[in-house]
């Protein structure tokens, strides 16, 4: 029976309607008629040639798409296509997993390091979202994988060759963002503590009513960076100007954007940008975000450097631990949590 079911995979390819528990109020759809789906989105960087005759015009790309767009995407960014490709094909397998099998990861405890689960927070929210997610803490990794599913057989593999290469991948990002401040190239990395990395397996089934509901509603990271790897059925879209731009999949490519602790770190010169994801009627979509953070007990605060009698520090220091709680206590929100660090 149908109501009975603890993820929506299982539970979407029986229904006609959108069940009611995810209908959005009427003020809060997507409105999908309203969306660019052409015309440039979001800015697409070649790394190529960072660490050599490309250098300061990559780092003055990195700094203006980060100012203007808080969202842009990378090419020739070094991460071998088979781990991409086994990382893909691994998440569609596990969705395709019996639900037996599935549910042998199911949570609905969001403090769990390693849960499946559906829609954002079950506990506390009101309107659930179209999507089944397997969260999982990825660094360091020998501290989580023996949590991690064995099935299908070369998860654990697979996904932590992944990990480790998009970590090496946020690691030059972070250094190169760092140089686009004009701090020093290690400045960023250096402010993380022990550094997190967590990531997500998003897994949007298809949906009768797209426009009742959202994958994802609109929010902002509360981490630092994310790295996000999408399948090729469109869906994220950003907020520009008021307007929410679709992203069209580029084949081998990263979309990256800037989290709620970067914003911090800049003094509010880089911006974390809302974005949701939104779903559609015939296929089904899948995402893998890599949400690189501050270890809990790392003190953000805006960069020293960056601060002056013009533009004073606009946030107050607090540790990435009490943001992430009060990050999760409020929900995904679509207010920024940030707000509630500003000085006053
Ligand atoms: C997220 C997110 C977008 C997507 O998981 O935070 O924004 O396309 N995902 O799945
Ligand atoms: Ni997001």
């Amino acid at each position: 029976m149908a109501a009975t079911k603890l993820l929506l995979t299982d539970l979407a390819s029986d229904v006609k309607f959108v069940p009611s528990n995810y209908i959005r109020p009427v003020s809060d759809r997507p409105n999908l008629s309203e969306v660019r789906t052409s015309g440039t989105s979001i800015p697409l960087i070649d790394l190529q040639g960072l660490h050599g005759p490309n250098h300061s015009e990559i780092i003055k790309q990195l700094g203006q798409a980060c100012q203007h767009d808080g969202f842009f995407q990378v090419k020739n960014h070094g991460i071998p296509v088979e781990i991409v490709n086994k990382m893909m094909r691994l998440a569609r397998e596990f969705f395709r997993l019996p639900e037996s099998e599935r549910l042998k990861s199911y949570s609905d405890d969001p403090s769990k390091t390693t849960r499946l689960s559906t829609s954002f927070n079950v506990k506390t929210e009101k309107v659930a979202n179209w999507r089944d997610f397997l969260r999982l803490y990825c660094y360091p990794i020998e501290d989580y994988v023996n949590e991690w599913p064995t099935n299908p057989p070369s998860f654990r593999e697979d996904v932590a060759n992944y990990c480790t290469s998009v970590r090496g991948l946020v690691l030059r990002l972070l250094e190169a963002i760092s140089e686009s401040l004009g701090l020093k190239a290690d400045y960023i990395g250096s402010a993380l503590g022990k550094h997190g990395q967590h990531m997500a397996l998003n897994y949007y089934p298809p949906c009768p009513q797209p426009d009742l509901t959202y994958g994802l509603p609109g929010h902002t990271d509360p981490n630092l960076i994310t790295v996000l790897l999408q399948d090729d059925v469109p869906g994220l879209q950003v907020l520009r100007n008021g307007t929410w731009i679709a992203v069209n999949p580029v084949p081998n490519t990263f979309i990256v954007n800037i989290g709620d602790q970067m914003q911090v770190i800049s003094n509010d010169r880089y911006k974390s940008v809302l974005h949701r994801a939104v779903v559609n009627c015939n296929k089904e979509r899948i995402s893998v975000p890599t949400f690189y953070c501050p270890s809990p007990d790392a003190v953000v605060e805006p960069a020293k450097d960056l601060i002056s009698d013009d533009e004073p520090a606009v946030y107050r220091s607090f540790t990435y631990a009490e943001f992430y709680r009060k990050f999760w206590d409020r929900g995904l929100a679509t207010e920024c949590c940030l707000d509630m660090f500003k000085k006053t």
